[in-house]
Parts: C-alpha cells; sequence; structure tokens
C-alpha cells in the first residue's frame, strides 16, 4: 500500500464540527493516551488483532482511525493497514504521526464517513473500529455498512460503550450533586446523549451490547469473544496522582479480566458466519 497525500483540515467540509477541530486531538490526547494507559493499549490492540485473525503481514481496516495510534500499533506489528475517518483533521494527524513512527508506508489513509461507507461489499478480512461507532448517531449505518463489507469467515472488532457499566452509576451520582443532568435519550440499541465539546456537539451511546449483538446477528455476524477494554473512564475526568492511580487499577482489571458487562468499554469480536 502507498501513502496518499498529506490531508489538510477543511472547515468548510459539510463533516466540519467536533472532529475536525485540532482541540478535539489535543483534548483526547490528554484524556486517553496517558503513558500508563498506552500499556494497556498495546495489550488490548495485540488481543483484538490476534483475535481477528490477522495473518503475518495481513491487511487490517481501521474504520475511524482518528490520530492513528491504534493504525499505528497495527502497523508496528507488521501488517498493512487501510485507516479511514470522516474527519480531515484526523487524518493529516494520524498520517503525521505515522511517518513519526516510521510505519508511513505501511498505512493508506481515507476520508470515508461509515454511514455511508463505498467500500465493496463482502471485500475486506479483517476490520476493526475502536471507539468510533459511539460518537455516531445513526449507529444502525454505520453498523450496517460495517457488517456488509465483512467477507464469509472474515470477522469485525469493535470497541464500544457498555450502558450497564458501573461507571454510569458513578456519572449519575455525580451529575446529580453537581446539579448538571444530562439529558439521556432512549434508543433501540441502548441510551445515549449529547455532550458539548469544544463549542461542538458529541453524541455519546452508552450502547445494550446485546441489543448490537443481536443488531449484527440479523445481519449474519456471530459474536465470538467478548472482553473488558477500560473497566472505567473516570479517570480522565481527574489530574494528578489520583488519575496514575485510577490508570493503574484499570490496566489491572484488564488484566484480571472483570467481567465485560460491569466495564465501561467493552472489545466485541464478531464472525461473519452467513
Ligand atoms: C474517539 S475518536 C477514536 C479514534 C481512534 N479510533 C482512537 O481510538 O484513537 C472517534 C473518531 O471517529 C471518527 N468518526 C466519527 N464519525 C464518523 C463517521 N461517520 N465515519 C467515519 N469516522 C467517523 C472521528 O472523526 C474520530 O476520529
Amino acid at each position: 500500500m502507498t501513502t496518499q497525500p498529506v490531508h489538510q483540515a477543511e472547515p468548510d467540509s459539510p463533516h466540519a464540527g467536533v472532529f475536525e477541530r485540532a482541540e478535539t486531538v489535543s483534548d483526547w490526547d490528554d484524556d486517553y493516551y496517558h503513558p500508563i494507559a498506552e500499556r494497556l493499549y498495546d495489550r488490548q490492540v495485540a488481543r483484538m488483532l490476534e483475535r481477528l485473525g490477522v495473518p503475518p503481514g495481513g491487511a487490517v481496516t481501521d474504520a475511524g482511525c482518528g490520530p492513528g495510534v491504534h493504525a499505528i500499533r497495527a502497523a508496528k506489528r507488521g501488517f498493512r493497514v487501510e485507516a479511514l475517518d470522516l474527519s480531515h483533521t484526523m487524518l493529516g494527524e494520524a498520517e503525521r504521526r505515522a511517518v513519526d513512527a516510521g510505519v508511513g508506508e505501511k498505512i493508506t489513509f481515507e476520508q470515508a464517513d461509515l454511514t455511508s461507507l463505498s467500500i465493496p461489499d463482502a471485500s475486506r478480512r479483517h476490520v476493526f473500529s475502536w471507539g468510533v461507532v459511539i460518537h455516531i448517531p445513526d449507529a444502525e449505518a454505520a453498523l450496517d455498512n460495517l457488517a456488509r463489507i465483512v467477507a464469509p469467515g472474515g470477522r469485525l472488532a469493535l470497541h464500544l460503550t457498555n450502558s450497564a457499566a458501573i461507571d454510569h452509576t458513578l456519572e449519575g451520582w455525580g451529575r446529580s450533586v453537581l446539579r448538571r443532568p444530562l439529558e439521556i435519550e432512549q434508543r433501540e440499541l441502548g441510551p445515549g446523549a449529547w455532550y458539548e465539546m469544544n463549542d461542538e456537539r458529541l453524541w455519546v451511546w452508552r450502547f445494550n451490547l446485546d441489543a448490537v449483538a443481536a443488531f449484527l446477528a440479523r445481519r449474519g455476524l456471530t459474536l465470538r469473544h467478548r472482553w473488558t477494554a477500560e473497566c472505567s473512564e473516570v479517570q480522565r475526568r481527574i489530574k494528578g496522582p489520583a488519575r496514575s492511580g485510577l490508570l493503574l487499577a484499570n490496566n489491572a482489571a484488564a488484566a484480571v479480566r472483570v467481567p465485560a458487562a460491569w466495564s465501561a468499554t467493552n472489545l466485541l469480536v464478531f464472525e461473519r458466519t452467513a
């Protein structure tokens, strides 16, 4: 695969929004990519790729690559990566980081909207989408497309939020103490809410993961694996040593395999069986 020219942010793009803001890249770096958390992601991405069954040197699609952190992890493990994202800002950042990490030649970058993907049916064997569908209000359309492109025997890994997580109870308590209630919408795939981020709106699903699995089963995908990704995401709201402590606890919780049903985010691997 060859590397496409560096993407430029397009402020007038019809997709401009929270994902096109440069501040969103740095905010998510601060929220998620603490050095302690990186150790957890190294292990989780390795496990995900193994369960996707990507053969040595094989190709994998990262559907919603953001700033490219997991695409780069996959490329460093020797895989060729097709990295897709809605946002030109994210793609530009991902390409810059891939070049800096010395894996620019292993990753292609392409602007794509998962809700209207033009990739042919059954044309990909290994696809992952990490923390992406959770921000797509029309998740049904995105899941339809992700399922559609997976070939028979191929696999799809999703990193998703979990409506049953203990985190949501804690957030509810915190918000009632601070008198900042959240307007939660109940939908077929679970509850969700609009948050404000960088003067834009950001939709966040709290998926009912049984409903997601049933939705994908109706499209021929069978759930093969489900495990805890992050036990809690509360640490994102905290600074200093307490944050490091919570991050270490998160890593430990994943290592001892805390039940996925309690955890803030889960990894699920599906196989096309029909
Ligand atoms: C929270 S980030 C996750 C990025 C990356 N997977 C990671 O874990 O670092 C969500 C990403 O989804 C992308 N995204 C949102 N809606 C999308 C859509 N409809 N199609 C493709 N990508 C989308 C955003 O641009 C953003 O890069």
